[in-house]
């Protein structure tokens, strides 16, 4: 049975971070990295629906630069076939495409270190030109956001030489700063990187990328739960039995070989996405809805977390590789396979996490997290297990075997909400029977969902930070994870587990939540009960 929840749109109410229907100011938008994969495969798609939408400020440029060799004309004609190749919204015409590129120019730089540090001209001296000449000739002022989208390595070198020129001196407009993921590789290189940046840019000038935050309905978890009277009363550990946080992806590291291997899913995926949407989930009402208030509480639940002694890292922390397999009658690699990795590489492709917020909403309840590579199906999705109700009086005498009432917040794809609860079978007696109430974004007729690149590139325009992280908050979450990776480094003892391709990983993450007599859900069998397809 399916029941649809309607929903009405209201107009988000009053707050700063209300500024949907704000144009952001005039503003240059500089993208270091500009020739990279993330740029024309999200950036760029972003950037021509926010034009088609008619979100973008009304003086805009894009430089961008990078250490390719192009033309202003070649670059826009690359990102031309960016957007068609990757973009949801098609140009309309070639008058539109060409409208769009009109905004675009280009700077070839040389290698970023050397540019900075060179002692001569220097090619930061050559950008700050091109900048101030493209403002000038497109009446656009003196706001600029600088859009690192390079490899990590280079963050802070590319900061240096912002600062260098001046670039981050708000003395006649003001002056942001995006900064990609990786944000570190563990507790220390966060710092520093954080170190470096704050010795340029003021901490509300630093805008830290992590697309999730961007994604609609990872906001909608805050909204979901602070603005609906009938769950925050249940949502504590004396109604909620356990949470689980799952991010399952069916593609496997793909040509991303060599960062993946000095990654691993416990970087790539939790420390990042997956903490933050459980902090989403866990985290105190705030006293308003800003950004400060917000990120706040982020904090508030990754300072509570329980950080594993060195001997539970291993009876806490499954993880696992994949290794080859057929799927759906195909070949598929394993992970020591891939181009650009070791044969005998011990990088994790699946972890899953039983994780503890220590505080007094939280304390006892056991959330499970779980990321991974060529799982069976792509879904992403936080549930809540409430505690069953008096299910005894229906014949259920053995308490192990009474159900959770589950929602189900998917998060993609397939975006909705799924409330799963008991009713009486119909006919004699009363047994119970599952069902449940399902809402999709789908079912909202005329309704854009913005890609989270598309959000957060106007949320940086509007100096919204709310769904950015915070230096602290990402520090924070290292604190967290860089002990399990020591201890991975470090303890031999410790099992990486295989699983073939295609399947949902070792068993051995099962085992995990067995002792609590909790089971993962498999979010591939629920959309083949619905009618869905599923991958496998
Ligand atoms: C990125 C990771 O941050 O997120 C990738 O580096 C991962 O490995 C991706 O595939 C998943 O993002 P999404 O939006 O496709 O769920």
């Amino acid at each position: 049975m399916s029941a649809f929840l309607l929903m009405a749109f209201n107009e988000f109410g009053g707050g700063k971070e209300n500024m949907a229907n704000h144009k952001p100011d005039d503003c240059l938008l500089v993208i270091f990295g500009a020739s990279g994969d993330l740029v024309k495969r999200k950036l760029i798609p972003a950037l021509f629906a926010l034009f088609q939408q008619k979100l973008l400020p009304e003086h805009f440029a894009i430089l961008g630069a990078a250490r390719t060799q192009m033309t202003d004309a070649d670059f826009r004609a690359e990102m031309a076939d960016a957007v068609r190749d990757f973009s949801e919204h098609k140009p309309r015409d070639d008058a539109e495409m060409e409208a769009f590129t009109r905004l675009l120019h280009y700077h070839p730089l040389r290698d970023y270190v050397e540019a900075w540090r060179r002692d001569e001209v220097s090619e930061f001296a050559h950008l700050k030109a091109q900048i101030e000449a493209i403002a000038a000739s497109e009446g656009l002022g003196a706001n600029y956001i600088f859009y690192l989208a390079t490899p990590a390595k280079v963050f802070g070198d590319v900061a240096e030489g912002l600062g260098a020129h001046g670039l981050q001196n708000q003395d006649h407009g003001w002056r942001r700063i995006i900064v990609e993921k990786p944000f570190g590789e563990d507790l220390d290189s966060a710092r520093k990187l954080n170190q470096r940046l704050l010795a340029i840019f003021e901490e509300d000038q630093i805008y830290r990328i992590d697309h999730y935050l961007g994604k609609e309905t990872v906001q909608n978890l805050l909204v979901f739960r602070f603005a609906n009277g009938i769950f925050e009363p249940v949502w504590n550990r004396q109604y909620i039995d356990h949470v689980e946080v799952t991010a399952a992806e069916t593609i496997g590291v793909e040509e991303r070989g060599a960062f993946y291997e000095g990654t691993g899913a416990l970087r790539d995926m939790v420390q990042s996405h997956l903490l933050q949407i459980a902090a989403m989930v866990a985290m105190e009402q705030p006293e308003s809805f800003e950004a400060q208030t917000v990120r706040n509480q982020s904090l508030e639940v990754f300072q509570h977390l329980r950080h594993y002694g060195p001997d539970e890292i291993a009876a806490s922390v499954v993880r696992g590789q994949y290794m080859a397999s057929k799927i759906r009658g195909q070949d598929v690699k394993g992970y020591r396979e891939e181009d650009k990795v070791g044969p005998d590489s011990r990088t994790d492709t699946y972890v899953a996490l039983r994780v503890f917020i220590d505080n007094e909403r939280w304390g006892g309840v056991p959330f499970y997290i779980r990321a991974g590579k060529r799982l069976p199906t792509r879904a992403t999705e936080a549930v809540i297990y409430f505690k069953p109700g008096a299910q005894h009086l229906f014949g259920i005498d053995n308490p192990l075997r009474a159900k959770s009432d589950t929602l189900i917040l998917r998060i993609q794809p397939d975006e909705g909400i799924v409330l799963k609860f008991q009713m009486k079978a119909p006919g004699p007696g009363f047994d119970l029977q599952d069902v449940q109430m399902d809402f999709h974004y789908s079912d909202l007729t005329d309704v854009h969902l913005p890609s989270a690149y598309e959000r957060l590139v106007v949320d940086a325009m509007l100096g919204s930070p709310m769904l950015y992280a915070r230096g602290d908050v990402i520090e924070s979450c290292w604190e967290f994870i860089t002990p399990i990776l020591d201890a991975w480094r470090d303890d031999p003892k410790i099992g990486l587990y295989g699983y073939p391709a295609g399947t949902w990983g070792p068993p051995e993450a099962d085992d995990l939540l067995a002792r609590d007599g909790a089971t993962w859900r498999y979010p591939c069998k629920n959309l083949a009960e619905r009618g869905g397809t599923c991958v496998l």
